[in-house]
């Protein structure tokens, strides 16, 4: 039984509803945030499809899938997604990955929901292992990862192809006993 919403301090991290497409879109459309990743900038109707798939991986059973909409208590504002990804279930192994709205950025927030989704991972789930992959470029995020002391395993070279050329990824984990 997986108890949701997490809670933090400052946050709520909760499933998405229908109607959050559009706080989705404000920040899934926006170049500056979708620059390291493999999507994106999002249309109107790549978000409203995005929110469907979303809903409909909350009924998988079992459930793989914890994208959940980052929430600022005292704004009652949606302002970013965290995600943690059940990828070899026989290994107890997952991915996390997140984003924010960029006029969140800076304030600690996203080392807030991460930890939570970290939590949510070796707490409720009983995961081992727990990884992320991020562009040597994407400075903000590799210092959220090891904020949270996740450890740099190594470098994926040409791991992924984006904006017409082949790119690097840095492979940091977490393990249920660090
Ligand atoms: C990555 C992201 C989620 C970080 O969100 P955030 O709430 O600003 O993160 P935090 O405030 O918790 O931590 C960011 C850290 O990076 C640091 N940082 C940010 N930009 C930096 C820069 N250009 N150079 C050096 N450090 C930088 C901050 O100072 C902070 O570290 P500190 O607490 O030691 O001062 C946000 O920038 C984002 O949504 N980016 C676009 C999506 C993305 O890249 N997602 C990750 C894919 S792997």
């Amino acid at each position: 039984m997986i108890h949701l919403p997490l809670h933090t301090e400052r946050l709520l991290l909760r499933d998405f509803e229908e109607a959050d497409w559009e706080a989705v879109y404000c920040y899934a459309s926006d170049p500056e945030v979708t620059r390291f990743m493999v999507w994106g900038p999002n249309t109107e109707e790549d978000t409203r499809e995005y929110i469907q798939h979303k809903l409909a991986a909350q009924q998988a059973d079992p459930r793989t899938s914890f994208s959940l909409a980052v929430v600022l208590k005292a704004e009652d504002v949606l302002i970013g997604s965290c995600a943690l990804t059940v990828s070899r279930p026989e290994k107890h192994a997952a991915y996390i990955g997140y984003c924010l709205n960029r006029d969140y950025w800076g304030q600690g927030y996203a080392t807030e929901a991460v930890q939570a989704i970290i939590g949510l991972g070796f707490l409720q789930l009983h995961l081992h292992r727990i990884f992320a992959t991020c562009d040597p470029h994407n400075v903000a995020s590799l210092r959220v990862l090891e904020k949270l002391g996740m450890r740099r395993e190594g470098r994926l070279l040409e791991d992924r192809w984006q904006e017409g050329r082949w790119r690097d990824s840095y492979l940091y984990a977490i393990l249920e006993q660090e």
